[in-house]
């Protein structure tokens, strides 16, 4: 974990696809699920978490939402990476992406190491779109069970509180194979990153307590309900 300045390079408010580039420090830079605090100078009381949405090359694209205020050339205070991010297998060869209930912006940087080790690649989303390598395929929420099936990979992005529907609504778990692998980035406010424990991001898994903050905010879905 490192503590370094970055600047907002652009903004890209009228696509979906990222929200600003962001120059830093190559170590600041965070793996996809991921995150940084990130502050300016104003008195906004609390650092925003900030995920990759994709790669440059003397940054990172950051995902929406950011404040407003973040206009080119505002200068930030970076402390990260933070938490545990996606594990793609190397062995994996079909990949499910499926943003839950929102945009599938931050499950973009994974998509293009999927890409790399020659995977086939389906996104789920019922959002809207950015543009996408023509490779991919993107199905509705509505085919997740097929597509959950045929994947041996898959990677959620979910609210803390869509949890429950998740759950009910797919009965996942017991339909992973054996070898398959399953993780799900979980977004919640993170205010602290782990520093003050200030319990914001707090989360029960299994009947224990965990931090999305640092114990995720990527978590094995087979962990989260077995
Ligand atoms: S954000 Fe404070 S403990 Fe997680």
């Amino acid at each position: 974990m490192h503590h370094g300045q970055g600047q907002i390079a652009e903004t890209f408010w009228k696509t979906e696809k990222a929200a600003a580039r962001i120059l830093c420090a190559p170590e600041l830079i965070p793996l996809p699920g991921q995150y940084l605090l990130a502050s300016d100078a104003s008195d906004a009381p609390l650092p925003v978490p900030v995920f990759s949405a994709g790669f440059s090359a003397d940054g990172f694209l950051a995902a929406p939402p950011l404040p407003l205020a973040w206009t080119p050339g505002a200068r930030l205070q970076l402390r990260g990476p933070l938490g545990r991010g996606f594990e793609i297998p190397n062995n994996a060869r079909r990949v499910a992406l499926i943003a839950f209930d929102d945009s599938p912006t931050r499950l973009l940087s994974l998509l293009l190491l999927a890409l790399q080790q020659n995977a086939a690649v389906t996104l789920l989303c019922d959002s809207a779109l950015p543009d996408l390598p023509s490779e991919v395929e993107v199905q509705p929420l509505a085919a997740l069970a097929d597509i959950f099936a045929w994947a041996d990979y898959a990677a959620f992005d979910a609210a803390r509180e869509s949890l429950s529907e998740l759950k009910s609504r797919l009965g996942l778990v017991k339909q992973l194979k054996a070898g398959d692998e399953a993780q799900i980035l979980i977004r919640a406010p993170m205010p602290c990153g782990g520093l003050a424990e200030c319990g914001v991001c707090a989360l029960t898994v299994q009947h224990h307590w965990k931090m999305i903050c640092k114990d995720g905010p990527v978590f094995d879905l087979r962990a989260m309900w077995d």
